[in-house]
């Protein structure tokens, strides 16, 4: 049988907290809660999600090149602040084939004026964002589509 397409899901700086961070922000829902969310659906969608965090930004650049290396179906990229900071990932994201779809628990357009810069989103292919946990499986959902 033919293998199943894999969706990198790749979390940045401090998401790793989530469920106790912010939560009127971010929710109450932990990473591994959203992760175990994921699995169900990409089972669902007849996919395989491979989720991972790192607070260092290479590790995230490091992981957007072995998912054109895997040859990974898509990236899921919710880059926390590197997103209004990060060159590299610009760079990273421009550099590779595989389509990288910017999320996002909050919406930052309606947050402070240094969140309404994304180098991220200059270089995926689209954004969700604003809907809580629900951002990642809308992008989910649009990941296996493609
Ligand atoms: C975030 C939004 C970013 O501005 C922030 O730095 C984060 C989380 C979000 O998911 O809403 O860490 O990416």
């Amino acid at each position: 049988m033919a293998e199943k397409p894999v969706i990198y899901v790749l979390n940045g700086p401090n998401l790793n907290l989530l469920g106790t961070r912010e939560p009127d922000i971010y929710g109450s829902q932990t990473l591994d809660d959203i992760a175990g969310q994921l699995e169900d659906q990409a089972q669902a969608l007849g996919v395989v999600v491979d989720v991972r965090q790192s607070n260092h930004e290479g590790h995230l650049v490091d992981w957007l090149h072995e998912a054109q290396t895997m040859n990974a179906k898509a990236v899921l990229l919710n880059a926390g602040a590197y997103t209004h900071s990060s060159i590299a990932l610009y760079d990273a994201i421009k550099a590779i084939q595989t389509p990288v779809i910017e999320v996002h628990l909050s919406n930052p357009h309606r947050r402070e004026a240094f969140r309404h810069k994304s180098y991220v989103g200059a270089a995926a292919l689209g954004t969700v964002a604003g809907f809580g946990a629900l951002s990642y499986t809308l992008a989910l959902d649009a990941a296996a589509k493609l």
